[in-house]
């Protein structure tokens, strides 16, 4: 279903190649340090293979604006302690000294380039391919490269300059990896279905759920996080003001449609029994008719949602995770996260199923709590992943296949 040409079938070795990666990742602010990211780990075995070329890696950290949205810097320090191989860095994108530092890169050499989201069209979105050729950033480093790798799996849903803006595109390694176990997902996925969905980002996530419902592939969706809250609060269940002030915007616009999927739906879509508040630094289980006294944030699923969710993940044949049960960066919030990865193991070891991880904070989950290596595969897309199990033809999707050197 994906038709795309890959780094494997052009003659890579002696060539610049520019590369545009997902390594977006859950900084720990306050220590100024990279949480255990996947991107950057699911980086490094693409930059091994790509060992005989001359490497420029290209990628965005979060969005202008917010609290995370940093330099490359200390993915660039990261890589270096992973990669047996000289790692620069240059905190430029297209300026004279990225140009320099981009000549004077050698074979088996990488080069990471500053936060590409720092230029101000970067976080445009360019439908017309043909504009996006044209911008400054494109015709300033093009000719400087002999091939495009498109590689940003992550952020294979943004039509912006660095993912569909070159010349010519190759599917890089992780792009491939991740093509394969869409594929799997897509045509043939072995029943039953069941979709973890947390986390924010609630309107994208219950689309995808209501599509994969509405197409007879998902046979359960286990809903917590932001999702779950959209959810109640669309069927009446009051979730306290400040769950609700999360998601009004979402619930104003879609309020109906969330009601009539639910009433469709309803005996597939699980909804949490009880989730947890922070009582002193302890955890709290409130059931869910208590929550509007409570009137505090939610952090995680309580113990009778892990039971119900975990009962129904060790059944399944095919389990895909977007997005986190709780607040796991938390201490107190972080059980119910860690218990979903694990029963997700368990079912991969002893059941066979095909467990899936997707998007930036779950992966980054799923490796704090020990069980990653036992899950089928971590992918690196969150939305991303979604929006291709939705039946999208995403925009990194469209120009490999467009733009095929
Ligand atoms: C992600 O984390 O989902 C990707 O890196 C894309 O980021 P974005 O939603 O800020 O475009």
């Amino acid at each position: 279903m994906f038709d795309y040409k890959s780094y494997k079938d052009v003659d890579l070795k002696g060539k610049k190649i520019l590369m545009r990666v997902d390594i977006n990742s859950n900084i720990d602010i306050e220590n100024n340090r990279i949480r255990e990211s996947p991107r950057i780990h699911a980086l490094i075995p693409s930059l091994e293979e790509l060992k005989d070329s001359a490497v420029v890696v290209m990628a965005h950290q979060s969005r202008p604006g917010a609290k995370d949205f940093t330099s490359l810097e200390l993915h660039a320090e990261e890589i270096r302690k992973l990669l047996d191989r000289p790692v620069k860095y240059v905190d430029d994108v297209f300026g004279e000294k990225a140009i320099n530092a981009i000549k004077d890169l050698n074979v088996g050499e990488v080069l990471v380039l500053n936060n590409v989201r720092t230029w101000e069209l970067e976080t445009k979105q360019f439908k017309d391919f043909s504009e996006a050729e044209e911008l400054e950033m494109i015709q300033t480093l093009a000719p400087l490269f002999d091939y495009f790798i498109a590689d940003a799996f992550g952020a294979a849903h943004r039509a912006q300059p660095s993912i569909i803006g070159w010349p010519t595109l190759l599917a890089g390694p992780t792009t491939v990896k991740e093509f394969k176990y869409m594929s799997k997902i897509i045509e043939n996925p072995e029943k039953p279905m069941v979709m973890l969905i947390g986390g924010a980002k609630a309107i994208d996530k219950f689309k995808a759920m209501k599509f994969n419902f509405e197409n007879e592939k998902l046979d359960y969706a286990l809903c917590s996080g932001l999702t779950a809250i959209l959810i109640m609060e669309a069927i009446g269940i009051e979730t306290g003001e400040p769950n609700k002030a999360a998601i009004a915007k979402d619930l104003e616009k879609a309020k109906e449609d969330i009601k009539e999927t639910y009433e469709k739906f309803k005996e597939k879509i699980i909804l949490p029994k009880d989730l947890i508040i922070d009582d002193n630094g302890n955890r709290k289980a409130i059931n869910i008719d208590e929550l509007k006294k409570y009137n505090a944030v939610t952090g995680d699923i309580g113990p009778k949602t892990t039971e119900d969710f975990k009962s129904i993940i060790i059944k399944a044949k095919t389990i895909i995770a977007n997005g986190p049960p709780g607040i796991f960066e938390k201490e107190v919030f972080r059980k119910g996260t860690f218990d979903m990865v694990e029963a997700m193991a368990e079912a991969a070891k002893t059941g066979g199923a095909l467990a899936v991880i997707g998007g930036g904070e779950m992966g980054t989950a799923a490796e704090m709590s020990g069980y990653a290596k036992d899950v089928s595969f971590i992918s690196t897309g969150g939305g991303a992943l979604l929006e291709i199990l939705s039946g999208k033809d995403v925009p990194m999707v469209r120009a490999l296949r467009e733009k095929k050197p």
